[in-house]
């Protein structure tokens, strides 16, 4: 089994790096690689402010959280944090997750019951499919932000329970369509549940996200997570009052399972507001955007519709991209090449991503090297 996989080049590994996580990684033996392929989007995971917070936090509050929530784990840090996260977004509560992908899960499998029909884009993460699957949702992947189909789907006789769709698509860096899609619930009854995960410090005008634009009656069920942007860990669900006493209640991956250290909580409410009211990051990160993807252009590169910091360069064959990821890091460049099941056969790509700490000569770095690399026949003319 192994083999066979290793034989299609889709044996995956893990590569170990020794330093702090930014821009310039550094390997265990000394080697350096330029980092495009963080989702530490503005900076955050080591910027010293947030490494203070977070040993503050632990110097004030300890390591650990000791418990669950429902059991002694649940901490003021907690509080603080879910009401900065409400303020930002205009949403009524929030309550914390280790991770996003215990988010989702807890999202889906607290609103649905088994054999509930659930709409989710072709193109949503993989957390989200898995919670569908895990939560026994019968489940209808409609053709990536089609909406209208969509809507078509099973209009005489299905009753949809929910609509499920990333705000920013993770492999793709594109926007969901979230006016059509709040329409689309309005008249299939469904809630509309999103996961703007990409979103969160990138987009909106005081960074909290895409999908927090539309509000909390439109979009009733909201995921942030903490892993990218923000630069910590972690993840929310927000939304009205009623629904997240609804999930306190029901939802097993918020029961069950040890609260997020206090410490990181104080280090969210730290990023939260640096990220909110530092708006030049933003700045910074949308000219290295504009900066990559106009080398793009002038060497024919394909690079993909996207005005967010997820700047993917699609290959198509698997090989191919790993070959050319390869070759990258060979020129001390990391860029991840994704491959089916991440994504759907034959669209292998190298998933490029931008941080507002790239400099100008970093991008163009990264650009001179894929000019070098990137075959004619794999360009956009
Ligand atoms: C869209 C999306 N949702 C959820 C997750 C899971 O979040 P976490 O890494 O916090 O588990 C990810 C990526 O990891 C993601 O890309």
């Amino acid at each position: 089994m192994l083999a066979a996989r290793a034989e299609e080049g889709l044996y995956r590994v893990q590569r170990a790096h020794a330093g702090v996580q930014s821009v310039c990684l550094q390997g265990t033996e000394g080697e350096r690689w330029l980092n495009f392929c963080s989702n530490d989007y503005l900076g955050m995971a080591a910027d010293p402010q947030l490494v203070e917070a977070l040993a503050e936090g632990a110097r004030h509050y300890g390591v650990g959280s000791g418990a669950s929530h429902l059991v002694c784990g649940h901490h003021e840090c907690h509080e603080q944090l879910c009401a900065e996260l409400c303020d930002w977004t205009g949403r009524d509560r929030a309550l914390l997750f280790a991770s996003g992908w215990q988010a989702n899960l807890a999202v889906i499998d607290s609103f649905c019951q088994a054999g509930d029909w659930v709409l989710q884009d072709r193109l949503n993460h993989a957390s989200l499919l898995d919670a569908g699957r895990l939560a026994r949702t019968r489940l209808h992947r409609y053709p990536h932000a089609d909406v209208r189909a969509a809507q078509n789907w099973g209009k005489e006789d299905r009753r949809v329970r929910m609509l499920v769709s990333d705000a920013v698509f993770s492999m793709d860096g594109d926007l969901a369509p979230v006016q059509e899609l709040v329409g689309l619930a309005q008249s299939r009854q469904a809630l509309l549940f999103l996961d703007d995960a990409h979103g969160l410090g990138v987009l909106g005008d005081q960074g909290q996200g895409w999908a927090a634009q539309w509000s909390q009656k439109d979009c009733p069920l909201l995921v942030l997570a903490f892993g990218k942007a923000l630069g910590g860990q972690g993840a929310c669900v927000l939304g009205p009052a009623e629904m997240m006493e609804w999930m306190v209640q029901m939802a097993r991956p918020y029961i069950y399972t040890t609260a997020m250290s206090p410490a990181m909580a104080f280090a969210m409410q730290a990023s939260v507001r640096i990220v909110r009211d530092q708006h030049e990051r933003r700045l910074r990160l949308r000219a290295r955007i504009a900066q990559f993807r106009e080398g793009c252009r002038r060497m024919a590169l394909p690079v993909m519709p996207s005005e967010t910091a997820i700047q993917p360069l699609m290959v198509g064959d698997t090989r191919q991209a790993m070959a050319l990821g390869q070759g990258l890091a060979e020129a001390g460049i990391w860029v991840s090449a994704i491959r089916p099941p991440t994504v759907p056969r034959g669209t292998a790509r190298l998933r490029v991503t931008l941080s507002a700490a790239h400099s100008t000569e970093q991008v163009a770095e990264l650009l001179a090297a894929l000019n070098l690399l990137w075959p004619t026949a794999l360009r956009t003319e």
